[in-house]
Formats: C-alpha cells, sequence, structure tokens
C-alpha cells in the first residue's frame, strides 16, 4: 500500500554487509555446525561484581522508577569528569561539558543528527567503525573518505594522515565542517600518541572543522601502550568532542552507557535534543554506572588480561595454520590481511569461505569501508580454547587450498 511514499532516509542506507555472514552462521547452525563466532565486537565476559551489586541495591529503592534525566544524573556525569581528570589531567564541567548517553553509539549518532545541516560534509577515515560514516548519512550530510594508512606496527602513518586530510579539506566542496578520528581503532586497531591530537588541534583551529574522537578502547591497551585522549591538549574543548563508553571497559555492553565530552557548543546541542527525544536511562544504572568509574578499577586489568592472552593464542595460533597478522596493541580485535590464495576474491566472499569450510565467523573488511576490502576484522570474543580450535579449522581449510602452514601441531 501507499507506494508513491518513499523514505529517502532509510533508501541512502546501504545494505548492512555484517548482516549476510550473520545470516549464513545462523543457517550453519541450524545445520549443526559448531560455529566458533569472532566476527561481533561484542564482550562475551560478565560485568564486575560490585557494579551488578550496586544496580540490584539500587533497584530496590522505591524512588528510582521514575523518569530519569535525559542528559544523566549529576553524579554520573560528575564521576565521568572525574575520571578524565584522574586519567589524563583534563578538566571538564559536569553541567556543559559531560553528557551521559544510551551507549556512545546512541550518543554520537544523535550528536551527528542535530549538528547536521542539509549537504554538510565530513571526514571520515576510511575503513571506519559503520555509525562514524552513516549516522552523516541518515542526517541529511555527505562524507568524504580518505583511506587511513598504517605503519608494519600499526600505528598511524601521521605524516600521511595529515597530507591525506588536508587532500579532503581542500578537494570538497562544500568546505567540510567535521573530521571524525577513532584511536584505538576499529577495525584497524591503529593507535595514535599524544602528539597526533596536538597537530590535529592546531589544525582544526586554523582550518575551522570539529572533531569527533572516539576512544571506546581506551583501556583495552597491551604491551606497555597507553591510549591518549583529545581531552589532554590545552584548548582542545574549542574544536573537539569525545566519546566513551563503559561497553568495552567494564563488560557492560549490554548496558548501555556511554559519554559525550567536549565542546559546549556540541555537547549542548546534544543536551538539548535528549531533552526532547529521551528521559535517560534507567536511574539504578546511572548509579552503578557511577560505581563503574568511581571504584576499584582494578576490574579493567582483568578484562584486559583476558584480551591479552587471547591476543597471543590468536597470533601464535594463526601463524602456525599459516596465517600471519600484526600484532595489535590495543582493542578486542586483530586486523587481519586475507592471505593467497583468496585474496582476490575480497572480503565477504572469504568471510563466507571461512564459515562454510572452517566453521569461523569473522567480519568482512568491507563493511567497514572500501579500504578494508582486502582484510577481515577477527574478535576476541570467544575463550583461548576456542579460539585455538578455530585455528585448528582455519589450518585444515587452508592446507586443502595449498596454504604452506606449520608442520607442527599447536
Ligand atoms: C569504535 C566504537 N565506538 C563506539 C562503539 C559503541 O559503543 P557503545 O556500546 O558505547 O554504543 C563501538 C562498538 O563496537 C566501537 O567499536
Amino acid at each position: 500500500m501507499f507506494d508513491e511514499i518513499e523514505f529517502d532516509k532509510i533508501k541512502r542506507l546501504p545494505k548492512y554487509v555484517f548482516a549476510a555472514v550473520g545470516e549464513l552462521k545462523m543457517s550453519e547452525r541450524r545445520n549443526g555446525a559448531d560455529v566458533i563466532d569472532l566476527s561481533m565486537g561484542n564482550p562475551d565476559g560478565a560485568t564486575p561484581t560490585h557494579i551488578i551489586d550496586k544496580l540490584i541495591e539500587s533497584a530496590q529503592k522505591p524512588k528510582v522508577y521514575g523518569y530519569s534525566v535525559s542528559k544523566g544524573i549529576y553524579k554520573l556525569r560528575l564521576a565521568c569528569a572525574d575520571w578524565y581528570k584522574r586519567k589524563y589531567g583534563a578538566t571538564l564541567d559536569p553541567e556543559t561539558e559531560v553528557v551521559a548517553t544510551m551507549g556512545s553509539k546512541e550518543g554520537y549518532a544523535h550528536l551527528v543528527q542535530v549538528i547536521t545541516n542539509p549537504g554538510d560534509t565530513a571526514m571520515i577515515p576510511d575503513p571506519c567503525y559503520p555509525i562514524h560514516s552513516q549516522a552523516f548519512i541518515l542526517a541529511g550530510g555527505n562524507v568524504a573518505r580518505f583511506a587511513l594508512k598504517l605503519h608494519d606496527d600499526l600505528s598511524l602513518d601521521v605524516d600521511q594522515f595529515f597530507e591525506d586530510l588536508k587532500k579532503a579539506l581542500t578537494d570538497s566542496s562544500p568546505r567540510p565542517k567535521y573530521l571524525v578520528v577513532n584511536f584505538p581503532n576499529n577495525p584497524t586497531t591503529a593507535t595514535v600518541t599524544l602528539n597526533f591530537y596536538e597537530r590535529l588541534v592546531a589544525m582544526a583551529r586554523t582550518e575551522r572543522f570539529y572533531i569527533l574522537s572516539d576512544i571506546a578502547y581506551a583501556e583495552l591497551t597491551f604491551d606497555g601502550y597507553e591510549t591518549p585522549s583529545i581531552m589532554q591538549v590545552a584548548g582542545a574543548k574549542d574544536v573537539a568532542i569525545e566519546t566513551y563508553t563503559l561497553s568495552k571497559s567494564y563488560n557492560m555492553a549490554g548496558w548501555r552507557v556511554g559519554f559525550v565530552v567536549g565542546n559546549k557548543k556540541l555537547v549542548g546541542a546534544l543536551a538539548k535534543i535528549k531533552s526532547w527525544l529521551d528521559y535517560g536511562m534507567f536511574t539504578p544504572i546511572q548509579v552503578a554506572a557511577t560505581v563503574a568509574l568511581n571504584g576499584d578499577q582494578s576490574c579493567i586489568d582483568e578484562i584486559r588480561e583476558t584480551y591479552l592472552r587471547r591476543r597471543d593464542v590468536l597470533i601464535k595460533s594463526f601463524a602456525n595454520a599459516g596465517w600471519e597478522i600484526p600484532v595489535p596493541k590495543a582493542s578486542m580485535f586483530v586486523w587481519a590481511k586475507i592471505p593467497e590464495p583468496f585474496n582476490h576474491m575480497g572480503s565477504l566472499e572469504f568471510a563466507k569461505e571461512l564459515l562454510i569450510n572452517a566453521q569461523v565467523a569473522v567480519s568482512p573488511g568491507i563493511g567497514f569501508g572500501p579500504s578494508g576490502d582486502q582484510f577481515v576484522r577477527i574478535a576476541m570474543i570467544e575463550n583461548e580454547n576456542r579460539i585455538r580450535q578455530a585455528a585448528k579449522n582455519i589450518k585444515r581449510f587452508f592446507k586443502s587450498r595449498g596454504v604452506k602452514v606449520s608442520a607442527e601441531d599447536q
């Protein structure tokens, strides 16, 4: 009915590439296959007990069941500001420079919705976390992509980044108003040092664009690497906001708690649209989230060590299977180049082959943008034994296709 009534916004969104692998995964499972699922960035661990205990305690109070505060209760915004002070020495005003959001994805998408005029352009490195680009498309804006280039150790090639950024700025018309950066990066795991943000803030000032930075994986770091924040740079709040989330640091993905902090004008715009759209998270969730940020942080060490052990098992056992993958310094992923003889087929077909022949689900790189098509993203969301099993399955499959694998069993 009503065929003449079209939804233009939805038509601008491409089909979700990951759905193809997801559907195949379900059908393999229905056929009895034991699929090892390393596709989604969905933490498999439990939230630390002291946070759950606080949720239960708070939920037993009678006064917590009404509407909450759309930009987050003051104590939670204060806890976020305190976290930034402790971790980064950055000062944020909890009233005007912090908004609590229903996960950082919701905060980011609504911020973009409210700051994008029709036809506005945002510069987005490619590949990227899909909502970083699609939020602008949904909001009626455009995206100027430029390829993210990394050194062999997966650190960002910073000089190249600035060269490409400059080109994206001058080649785009109208002139871009926004730049999105995400380090540690999803999907490439690329990392940066503080100097990158210093140069970026200086450039944003002279070239007049806002920076939207996403540090979802700030705490998932290894081998002594520490994630910098753009908020450490003097004057960053003039030109930047940053999103952070409890999803990964505290295994709280399902709770939906995140933050948008920094520039008053942007944070204020988000607070205003949220005051129209929602009434905030359920109060006990906010109370427990406050405890997560203010409480004992040793739980993060445990979560980080779990990923570190999985990373080491994955890198070693996949190398044994004939698949050399660079070692990430951060995040919960590895970004793996498709090996010969499969590299001609593109990431979606390769991911399907891996699923059917090795019962291992990974995310095709093309789902993160055109520059990702020679790669797949592998999430470390199953335990070490399952990762070893995944490597065994892949070894058997690779061997059958003539890949040189190690003679040794792992
Ligand atoms: C880079 C990045 N930002 C944000 C998110 C979403 O986090 P949240 O659970 O806070 O919405 C993810 C989730 O995978 C992510 O990879």
